[in-house]
């Protein structure tokens, strides 16, 4: 029994699938990680994010973060990046190149070590109502709902005129949901 929720999570991470599968990834023969180019950044984000990430409280082009490539093979798999401001940072997107196969999760296991490393006590990130697949990555992997920001999308859409009103699973595109996760 535990005392409490927090404790509960940390135990159930050792049986939760995404860290073992995630760890056994990262361990793979022909699975690299490296620091991501803003030139890696820049292509890949132009294709999935029109170049342009628009967050709560800031836009990000890709000369404002810093990242990671998960490759396997030599082939871009995943890329992660973040914006760190003091003890906290931002991680800003998380694209699967090769998806459904664990690298967005070794991605941003592989991040949050590092950031871990580099003192960052605080991770938070935004997702979409409608994005059933990162909402399980992150809830797997620890993250906790905090806040939901109704009608983020609208802000977006300001900015982003092709971001559409119907997203994943004929779901209505309208909220961010902001989710954190505690390092120690
Ligand atoms: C979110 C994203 C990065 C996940 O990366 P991925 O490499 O495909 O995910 P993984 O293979 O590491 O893990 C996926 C897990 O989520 C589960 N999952 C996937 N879609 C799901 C869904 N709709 N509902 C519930 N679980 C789902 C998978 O079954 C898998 O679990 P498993 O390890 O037990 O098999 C990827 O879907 C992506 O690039 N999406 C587009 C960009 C995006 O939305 N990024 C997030 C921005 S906040």
């Amino acid at each position: 029994m535990f005392d409490s929720c927090s404790e509960q999570m940390v135990a159930m991470r050792r049986v939760w699938r995404f860290p073992a599968r995630a760890d056994r990834l990262a361990a793979m023969e022909g699975v690299e990680t490296a620091a991501a180019t803003e030139a890696q950044v820049r292509a890949i984000w132009e294709e999935r994010w029109g170049g342009l990430i628009v967050s709560l409280y800031r836009e990000f082009v890709a000369a404002d973060v810093e990242g990671l490539v998960v490759a396997s093979e030599g082939e871009e798999a995943a890329l992660v990046t973040w914006h760190v401001d003091g003890d906290s940072a931002e991680i800003v997107s998380l694209d699967a190149l090769i998806p459904g196969q664990g690298y967005g999760s070794t991605a941003l296991a592989a991040a949050e070590d590092l950031l871990r490393a580099r003192g960052v006590r605080r991770l938070w990130l935004t997702t979409t109502n409608d994005n059933a697949a990162a909402i399980a990555v992150y809830l797997r992997g620890g993250w906790r709902l905090v806040a939901v920001h109704l009608d983020h999308m609208d802000r977006v859409r300001a900015r982003k005129p092709a971001v559409p009103l119907i997203g994943e699973n004929g779901l209505a595109l309208c909220d961010a949901w902001e989710l954190e996760k505690r390092l120690r």
